[in-house]
């Protein structure tokens, strides 16, 4: 075979970058209109790994307490979090007292938050960072406590108040679907109204989908970013369902996400107990293709230097935040090894390729260049660099040429090309 004749010919070549260009930076659907998360939201939140401790006496270290996250703010500075992006500092449920004051406001529980969700804010802000608060849209928050139907307006205000700069809203305890369109949609624009930049982080398609087939279109004009799945747990079956909800549904809302909103696969459980070092490289190397906020759950006081490494490798966080902002999409999967490909700025792609076979030891795979970005990603050549697991350069590629890859089971190997 004639390598020449396989390679495309130059004047062909600058009009598919063109198209390409063009393609790329086509504008996605219109979006929330409040200038934030033009990138994925980077952070840590407490859910996964602290759930609802209330019990501060019995469990001090590991209550939901304001304790736990001035800790946490002051490692986020200290320890080079900060520093590669990870800004919102975020409460999940179980912050509330059971009651709400004397005016119809939100309080914090007194004793676990002495210094109200104000100070906790000052103090958060203080460090460089944002604070990020939880409340549900329906009559109870998951866990029970004051939920926010009827009092939309005035805890978008207490929030603001309070120098708030995310809100999770969650949607547990909604009485009827109308509610629960019209409740996410009314605080969207009750926290606009407060003239705060507060990122909104919603539920809404999560709790649509056991009733009819959420709109995305217009839950983007709504929200920054969205949860569509169930929670994620400290499990390789947890981090493999929500990979297998995305790329089953990958049609249906891959083309919504963009700057300014973006599809939540939950929390990244990058060091903690349940995932190998193999699953840890695969959820962080998949949340990059996903373009997915990246909110930690895990205890930065007791981290591995593994997976701090893994969890604050730049390179990888650049794919996440890559400017373009377009999220990528599984290409196929083929005796059990998965292909995502991700466009990036800069006619450059991000790959990866997932071993789901859970028996046996590592896999070579091998792909044909041509395969890869619609025919456009390495075209004529372009330079591949190994990110994960570990980073190598690999050098330059011709379109025509395959490339051979060894994965360990239930691990990933991520791959930037990028173009000459
Ligand atoms: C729901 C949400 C979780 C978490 C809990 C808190 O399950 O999906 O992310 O916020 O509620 O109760």
């Amino acid at each position: 075979m004639k390598l020449k004749s396989l390679v495309p010919q130059s004047g062909f070549l600058l009009v598919l970058r063109f198209l390409a260009l063009v393609l790329w930076s086509f504008p996605g659907a219109r979006t929330l209109d409040n200038g934030l998360a033009m990138t994925p939201t980077m952070g840590w939140l407490h859910w996964e790994r602290f759930m609802c401790n209330t019990d501060c006496q019995g469990e001090p270290d590991s209550c939901i307490s304001e304790k736990l996250f001035m800790q946490m703010a002051e490692l986020m500075e200290s320890d080079g979090w900060k520093d590669v992006g990870y800004e919102y500092l975020c409460i999940d449920d179980c912050w509330m007292a059971p009651k709400r004051d004397s005016k119809g406001r939100l309080q914090a529980d007194p004793k676990r938050f002495p210094s109200g969700i104000r100070g906790l804010a000052d103090y958060v802000h203080s460090k460089g960072l944002k604070l990020g608060i939880y409340a549900d849209v329906g009559n109870k928050t998951c866990a029970g406590f004051p939920g926010s139907f009827g009092h939309y307006d005035i805890d978008a205000k207490t929030f603001a108040d309070w120098g708030v700069d995310l809100l999770k809203f969650d949607g547990c305890y909604c009485d009827s679907v109308e509610h629960l369109e019209k409740g996410y949609k009314h605080m969207s624009l009750a926290l606009n109204r407060t003239g705060r930049s507060i990122v909104y982080s919603c539920e809404w398609p999560l709790y649509m989908w056991p009733f009819r087939k959420p709109n995305y279109t217009e839950i983007r004009q709504y929200c920054n970013h969205w949860r569509n799945f169930e929670d994620v747990y400290d499990s390789w079956q947890s981090v493999k369902s929500i990979l297998a909800w995305t790329s089953s549904n990958q049609k249906r809302i891959v083309d919504v996400a963009g700057p300014g909103g973006w599809n939540d696969p939950d929390m990244l459980v990058i060091g903690n107990f349940g995932l190998s070092w193999d699953q840890q490289v695969t959820q962080m190397a998949l949340w990059a293709i996903m373009a997915a906020p990246l909110l930690m759950s895990n205890d930065l006081r007791h981290i591995s230097p593994q997976a701090k490494a893994l969890l604050q490798n730049k390179d990888v966080i650049a794919i996440n935040q890559d400017p373009l902002g377009k999220q990528g999409y599984r290409l196929r999967k083929e005796d059990n090894i998965e292909v995502w490909e991700r466009p990036l700025s800069d006619l450059a792609w991000a790959v990866a390729m997932v071993n789901l076979q859970e028996i046996g030891g590592p896999r070579f795979h091998t792909i044909s260049i041509a395969s890869l970005g619609q025919g456009l990603a390495c075209i004529p050549d372009c330079m591949i660099t190994q990110l994960l697991p570990e980073k190598r350069e690999l050098g330059f590629y011709q379109w025509t040429s395959d490339l051979k890859t060894k994965i360990n089971p239930t691990g990933t190997v991520l791959l930037q090309l990028a173009a000459t």
